[in-house]
């Protein structure tokens, strides 16, 4: 039997109880991919475009599918695919794919397509030439050591797979066969143990700070590319963005120069413009 003389304490408790559901609901929305943050195996299927999961609000959600169907590939740039897609090759949970596309989709990554690589006769800004190039998956070896954090960097035998799926993407829709010119804005640094120059960098961001951000704008990119790996209020792949949102300078300098192992924006994957309107977002769902 329910003992009558603690009934205003049981009116308090679920008083409390209606109080706490109805902040969760009025609260921000939650923005998180689910894509990344599943299983090796699924993920990998989920990169490929097999499966997707449920749609969360302000993320882009659209599969993300790498080029050629398998059924075309000859087995060394078959398996080649299958490592490109695999988001658990180094300490980071992000695979080549999370960040260069081999076609057309609406995210918005930090590198450019890998389609028509192959044909480039320099690659990171002439870091890489010549017989180098094949050597180190025409630069992926860069990005594996210090975006993924793969000990060791990419074995010979990774190498060759890779190679084999990238010659396999030459002909690919928007194939990229001329070099880059990587426009960063002063070169991000590009070894584990470098920092970001801040004098140099002082002036750019400054420049970024002073433009007025539009957060619905923000919200937008924000989905498109930052969620894959970064939740506003939760460790994801990234760490929680609620801490640094007061330190819209830190956070700007993030982006554009890129922070430990996460891999900078170049000026043509992202405007000024548009990092001051994700800042601007990220402050607006975190009361700054
Ligand atoms: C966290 C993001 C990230 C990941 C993961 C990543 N890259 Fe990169 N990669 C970049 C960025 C940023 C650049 C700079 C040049 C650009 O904008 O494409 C780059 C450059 C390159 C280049 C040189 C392109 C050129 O023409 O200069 C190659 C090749 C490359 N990556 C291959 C790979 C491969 C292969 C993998 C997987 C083993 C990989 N990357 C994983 C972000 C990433
Ligand atoms: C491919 C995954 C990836 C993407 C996409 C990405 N980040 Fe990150 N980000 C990381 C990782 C990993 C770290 C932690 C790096 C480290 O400390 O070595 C990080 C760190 C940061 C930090 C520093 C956080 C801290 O507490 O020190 C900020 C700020 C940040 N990211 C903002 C952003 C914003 C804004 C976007 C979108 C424009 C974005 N990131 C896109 C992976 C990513």
């Amino acid at each position: 039997m329910v003992n009558l003389r603690f009934l205003p304490l049981y009116l308090f408790l679920i008083g409390v109880f209606l109080l706490s559901c109805g902040k969760k609901e009025a609260g921000q929305p939650e923005v998180g991919d689910t894509t990344l943050a599943q299983s090796t195996e699924s993920r990998v299927e989920t990169e490929l475009g097999i499966t997707d999961s449920t749609p969360v609000v302000a993320v882009d959600t659209t599969p993300v599918t790498a080029d050629t169907a398998t059924a075309t590939l000859d087995p060394k740039a078959a398996e080649g695919q299958k490592l490109y897609a695999n988001a658990s090759l180094g300490k980071i949970k992000v695979s080549c794919l999370t960040c260069h596309a081999t076609k057309k989709d609406t995210r918005l990554r930090q590198g450019h397509t890998l389609a028509g690589v192959t044909k480039r006769t320099s690659t990171w800004a002439g870091r890489y030439k010549g017989d180098a190039l094949a050597k180190n998956a025409y630069g992926g070896m860069l990005c594996a050591d210090i975006f993924m954090l793969k000990a060791g960097g990419l074995k010979p035998a990774e190498v060759e797979v890779l190679n084999a799926y990238l010659v396999s993407l030459e002909t690919a829709p928007g194939a990229i066969t001329k070099n880059l010119t990587i426009q960063w804005a002063a070169k991000p640094p590009l070894e584990k143990d470098k920092f970001i120059d801040e004098k140099i960098a002082k002036p750019f961001v400054k420049a970024i700070l002073q433009l007025p951000g539009d957060p619905a704008v923000g919200e937008k990119l924000f989905g498109r590319t930052c969620a894959g790996c970064h939740d506003l209020n939760a460790d994801k792949i990234g760490p929680a963005l609620k801490e640094v949102a007061s330190d819209a300078e830190y956070a700007v300098t993030s982006v554009r120069f890129g922070t430990g192992a996460m891999a900078f924006y170049a000026k043509d994957i992202l405007a000024d413009q548009q990092i001051a309107d994700i800042v601007a977002y990220i402050q607006s769902k975190t009361g700054q």
